[in-house]
């Protein structure tokens, strides 16, 4: 009696063994993928993003990874086209879109925002001997210019806006806000409405171009995410606020942009 009361244990604790095995090995797969945080991005926006050899670096790609350890999340980088971060973002393909993206009304329309992480200024890039003085005077009356612009981005809808839609010159939109700089400095356009940062850095990397000291419109960026996904939202908001609190953004900020 005594052997087959054993033998039932036996028996018993094997299988349920095997079910704690199985439901063990189910919920380690789910917390696997669980632990990639995968960000979409377009590394043509130095210093936020851009290649160096075979890797996307940049300040946007510090901050993810920053928060990603917080989360104990490995980071994936996506490099794709600037307007298909928030189709990528929407579609569930990746899980955040981190771009030096500006927070806008239409935007959070189809995605939801983290709080904002670092503030961009749209800046106007002309050639050295101008006759654009100022951003004023691409909306003044009886303006006339070529305005390049990088395609999906603020820059594009403002000119598109105030410039196109109003009559007062047109606007081309480029892939790459580098193509953008290469037909300002071939002369094709009159000047190029892009964020201040790589701003500053298309025009150190080509001659005979400057900023205008008056920018066009001020902005807020931050992290793009679907609009069914509050729990990581608020995760990475509580992130960001100890990465600002331990001053690691502004560390990061740092290392990229320097003093003027
Ligand atoms: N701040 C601008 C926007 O949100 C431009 C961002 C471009 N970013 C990039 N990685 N290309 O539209």
């Amino acid at each position: 009696m005594k052997k087959v009361l054993s033998l039932v244990l036996v028996v018993c604790l094997s299988v349920t063994m095997l079910c704690a095995c199985g439901s063990d090995s189910k919920t380690e797969a789910k917390k696997e993928s669980d632990k990639t945080l995968s960000m979409a991005t377009n590394a043509e926006f130095p210093p936020y993003e851009y290649v160096d050899g075979d890797k996307v670096v940049g300040i946007d790609v510090d901050i993810a990874q920053a928060i990603a350890d917080k989360l104990g999340m490995k980071l994936k980088v996506d490099n794709i086209n600037f307007d298909s971060i928030i189709p990528a973002v929407t579609s569930g393909k990746d899980q955040i879109g981190i771009a030096g993206m500006t927070v806008t009304e239409k935007r959070k329309k189809s995605v939801d925002f983290t709080d904002s992480y670092a503030t961009g200024v749209q800046a106007v890039i002309v050639k050295e001997d101008s006759k654009i003085k100022d951003a004023a005077d691409l909306t003044k009356k009886g303006a006339n210019n070529k305005i390049g612009v990088q395609l999906g981005t603020t820059g594009d809808l403002y000119c598109t806006d105030d410039v196109e839609n109003a009559g007062l010159g047109k606007v081309e939109k480029y892939n790459k806000g580098a193509d953008a700089v290469q037909a300002l400095v071939s002369g094709k356009i009159d000047c190029v409405v892009i964020d201040n940062q790589p701003a500053k850095e298309f025009v150190k990397a080509n001659k005979g171009l400057k900023i205008l000291d008056t920018a066009y419109k001020e902005e807020d960026y931050a992290i793009a995410l679907a609009k069914d996904n509050s729990e990581l939202r608020d995760k990475i908001n509580n992130a960001l606020k100890e990465l600002k609190a331990d001053g690691t953004i502004q560390k990061i900020l740092d290392k990229y942009i320097t003093a003027e």
